[in-house]
């Protein structure tokens, strides 16, 4: 079998090959350790802002002592706001064995807190036989594709984001039920956040719409006319066109630009195990079109739930 490597003009030392049209690269040629060479590292970094999705398989080596000292490399480590973490890491672990961590909804990862992580590194750990793929999309091209007159609009808006969104809006009586142990974790402490629609992306300049399910309602607002407005807007960011899709396969490792992405976990596995591991680096505040950043609304409030118990 003959073996093409693709090592471009951008990025001479990766073997980059991309997996969909607006979105998505495999890298086959890079064991990434936190011990990763400069040049190597920077041209990673360079295709993660080209490219919004890097794909590495084969990263058997990896622990979750090297997953997160590779992060690090991108910046400060952040453990997830409400879930505990694994004890002495900072890694936020979605395992169906404990109920939760099914991610099936679109998102931006944390955004209810308004320095919301810039990069997130997903590494699976055990996973079904069949199913379980995750997609991503690409939230600048979203806002490119949009009509000039809609890209106006979306940035003139706010949406206030918060961990105690309407999560059962969508979901089967039974699915609520399972997702109530998940949701007593998740809200253990209530995050809000607002944040501007479009945000300039810090480091590419570029503008990208920034919604996902985690958005509550638009400022200025009622309720319909947010759920009516985030819809138009939202169903620009997950066209097929715009995403890209990935089957697992152990020892996989895939890093995303959460600044420039939503992504969804497909929930079609059943009751297979199914465990991978995030670590999650640090972010700004987004800021919008007009230099306005986000705000923090509440930061751990006791839940109304945890209250009233
Ligand atoms: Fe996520």
């Amino acid at each position: 079998m003959t073996t093409h490597h693709h090592f471009s003009k951008d990025f001479p030392l990766l073997d980059l090959h991309r997996v969909a049209g607006h979105i998505g690269a495999e890298i086959r040629n890079i064991t990434l350790t936190p011990a990763l060479d400069e040049g190597t590292f920077a041209q990673l970094n360079a295709a993660l802002l080209k490219h919004k999705v890097l794909f590495f398989r084969g990263q058997h080596h990896l622990t979750d002592a090297s997953h997160q000292a590779f992060g690090e490399r991108f910046g400060r480590i952040v453990a997830h706001p409400t879930v505990p973490a694994p004890q002495g890491t900072q890694i936020f672990e979605l395992d169906t064995a404990n109920g939760g961590g099914r991610a099936d909804s679109w998102h931006t990862d944390v955004t209810f807190v308004a320095d919301f992580p810039k990069i997130s590194i997903l590494r699976s750990v055990q996973l079904p036989a069949f199913g379980g793929d995750t997609v991503w999309a690409n939230t600048a091209v979203a806002f490119q594709r949009l009509p000039e007159p809609l890209q106006r609009f979306a940035e003139s808006l706010r949406a206030i984001h918060s961990n105690d969104y309407d999560y059962g809006a969508d979901r089967l009586v039974q699915e609520q039920r399972r997702l109530q142990h998940h949701q007593q974790i998740f809200v253990s402490t209530v995050w809000e956040a607002e944040h501007p629609v479009v945000h300039v992306h810090p480091e590419t300049g570029e503008k990208a719409l920034l919604l996902g399910h985690f958005v509550k309602q638009l400022k200025g607002f009622s309720s319909r006319d947010s759920a009516r407005i985030f819809e138009l807007l939202q169903q620009r960011v997950t066209q097929q066109e715009n995403t890209v899709r990935w089957q697992w396969q152990p020892h996989d490792v895939v890093i995303w630009d959460n600044r420039a992405t939503q992504h969804y976990a497909v929930n079609d596995y059943g009751d297979q195990h199914r465990v991978v591991r995030r670590v999650t680096v640090a972010g700004a505040a987004a800021v919008g079109v007009n230099g306005e950043p986000s705000l923090t609304l509440r930061q751990g409030n006791p839940s109304p739930a945890a209250a009233a118990a």
